[in-house]
């Protein structure tokens, strides 16, 4: 069965059993300073999961692009991914453990045909904080999963989230498959490496605080994960990810490139064609963001300047062509039927991998050289020269770690940290004398234009229609940046009575409050998230006047209305399908 076949079922299958089939939420989260990527399913649901009523209902499942960074030292095996698509389905406050279950039962035999004696499962042992989990053992038992294929498993294999500090959380029941052409034994050991584990059951019915406590929530969820490259490989009798049609097309072209066999490159291979997938998935996403040292920016460097290292271990030395957007090529070729924003994007994906590779093709060749001067050395990198290659040559500190690892010394991490932490206070302070200094006036801009994102929010739900949401927002020190729910362009007219309700509100010199708050109450009170968001535990709400606009939003925000000027709609236009962006300023 094909990926996209396998991806189809799925949602056909559950979109059967009463869920609304939503879009991929976007890899790079908006507002949520908690997380660079979406690392899962579950995480742009946050408030649904919390009790902010979803608007498609109760019961939902997608295909998530997701991305976790903690398994990047484990790629170049069969099946660990950075970049990779989760399929999911939620009940929020809806179903519980009993139906969950059976359903991946259903979905994995009857729908995907494995065979019943090949599964196993895990259920949580219990512990402190939460109870054994034998409601899903039972259910697992009433399937026909015998009791010597069913492990309980502590809080480190079977217990799920939150994915930052605090949030929601719960035990979960995992599924394995045997993937051997053995007779599988009788009696599972979960450490077994022959069972893949297959699909997570998570049930969301606790909330970790950020002193650690575990509070039952109100509203008992499920949330369930697949990894679409796992199974698509099982069910084509695989045990590697990568000769799966998601990849292979990829390896092919690594092949032809270097005229080298997979075969004989399996880690150099797999890590190029992973982190080439994951880099072009950032760049081509719907808030995609280019190199840079930062953030998100700076995990796509180092997914980039990983692959130019490995093709030069295959002994690729590109001169002037660029290697990875001709590998980028192939993969908006394998993916922009599903995706066809890659298309769209293709050439800002391609201008940017060449950029950034011939950035760093620049600084590679001396900085290895340089390498090799401090590794002659002695047997420990410290850290001041692993920040040294960190700084001048641009070598990502993981990139100095493998070249160390070949060499069989190690690197001063901790050492490393302290200089590159010792380094950034430098910087601050460079900064602060700069503003200090009068060069950067931005911040009070800035905030003015905040709060009138705020009441624009609220005019346009006045002046359009109950129920827009904010669907992205982005300010600079010139103009604010708003996108919404709309099917249509707008007029003339409402343009008009868009303006004329911001403008009266910021005559009425209304002040705008902040409050603190646990995030169930946020969303009890009437306050307003943006769409997909994921909140912390506890949240702070503007609101401005007695009660004109409540938002959950973490600022910083003006005093009183009447500090914002004149505000003039500059621009109204597409943004996406269904999608409107407004971009306004404020007049003197
Ligand atoms: N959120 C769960 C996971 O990522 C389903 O495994």
């Amino acid at each position: 069965m094909k990926s996209s076949e396998l991806k189809q079922k799925y949602l056909d299958f559950f979109k059967a059993k009463g869920h609304a089939v939503i879009p991929s939420a976007p890899l790079i989260p908006e507002n949520d300073p908690t997380v660079l990527f979406t690392t899962a399913g579950m995480h742009p649901l946050v408030p649904f999961l919390l009790g902010q009523p979803h608007p498609l209902g109760k019961r939902l499942t997608d295909v998530q692009k997701c991305l976790r960074t903690d398994d990047i030292d484990e790629v170049g095996d069969k099946v660990h991914h950075t970049f990779f698509f989760m399929l999911g389905n939620w009940s929020l406050g809806d179903y519980f453990k009993k139906e969950a279950i059976e359903m991946s039962f259903e979905f994995l035999t009857k729908v995907l045909k494995l065979s019943p004696p090949h599964l196993a499962v895990t259920c949580f042992a219990g512990d402190k904080d939460a109870p054994k989990d034998d409601e899903s053992a039972q259910a697992w038992l009433k399937q026909g999963i015998p009791k010597e294929r069913i492990a309980f498993l502590p809080k480190k294999d079977n217990w799920w989230g939150p994915p930052g500090t605090a949030g929601p959380c719960g035990p979960d029941t995992e599924m394995f498959y045997w993937g051997s052409s053995a007779p599988p034994p009788k009696i599972f050991d979960p450490k077994n490496k022959n069972w893949v584990e297959i699909w997570n059951d998570v049930f969301i019915q606790y909330h970790k605080t950020t002193e650690g406590k575990f509070l039952p929530l109100k509203q008992k969820n499920v949330d369930t994960g697949m990894g679409l490259e796992r199974v698509t490989a099982l069910l084509q009798g695989f045990d590697d990810n990568y000769r799966t049609e998601l990849f292979w097309p990829l390896i092919q072209e690594i092949e032809d490139m270097t005229g080298k066999c997979y075969d004989q490159e399996l880690v150099s291979m797999r890590i190029i064609a992973d982190h080439l997938r994951a880099a072009v998935f950032i760049l081509g996403d719907e808030r995609g963001v280019v190199p840079s040292n930062v953030g998100q920016g700076y995990i796509l460097r180092r997914f980039i300047r990983r692959i130019i290292r490995r093709m030069k271990v295959l002994g690729v030395n590109s001169g002037s062509v660029s290697l990875t957007s001709i590998l980028a090529r192939k993969t908006i070729e394998m993916y922009s039927s599903e995706y066809p924003l890659l298309k769209e994007k293709k050439s800002f994906i391609l201008e940017e991998l060449e950029k950034e590779e011939n950035k760093f093709k620049k600084t590679l060749e001396q900085g290895l050289k340089e390498f090799d001067k401090i590794a002659a050395q002695g047997k420990m990198i410290s850290g001041k020269d692993a920040f040294l290659l960190f700084q001048s040559y641009g070598f990502p500190l993981e990139m100095t770690q493998e070249l160390a690892a070949e060499k069989n010394i190690k690197v001063d991490v901790v050492g490393f940290k302290k200089e590159f932490e010792h380094h950034q206070e430098l910087s601050r302070v460079g900064a602060e004398q700069k503003f200090k200094g009068g060069l950067s006036g931005a911040s009070a801009e800035t905030t003015k234009l905040h709060t009138a994102t705020h009441i624009l929010n609220e005019a346009l739900r006045k002046v359009l229609k109950e129920d827009i949401k904010q669907r992205g927002s982005n300010i600079t020190p010139e103009r604010l940046r708003f996108d919404f729910n709309f099917e249509r362009k707008l007029t003339e007219e409402e343009i008009g009575k868009i303006e004329a309700e911001v403008n009266r509100v910021i005559k009425e010199k209304l002040e705008v409050v902040r409050e603190e708050m646990p995030v169930e109450k946020a969303f009890q009170s009437g306050a307003h998230g943006e769409f997909g968001a994921k909140y912390p535990s506890r949240v702070s709400v503007y609101t401005v006047g007695k009660n004109y606009s409540k938002e959950i939003c973490m600022g910083p925000h003006v005093k009183n209305t009447v500090e914002l000027g004149k505000f003039k709609i500059i621009q109204e236009e597409s943004s996406a399908a269904g999608i409107r962006r407004i971009k306004a300023i404020l007049e003197k």
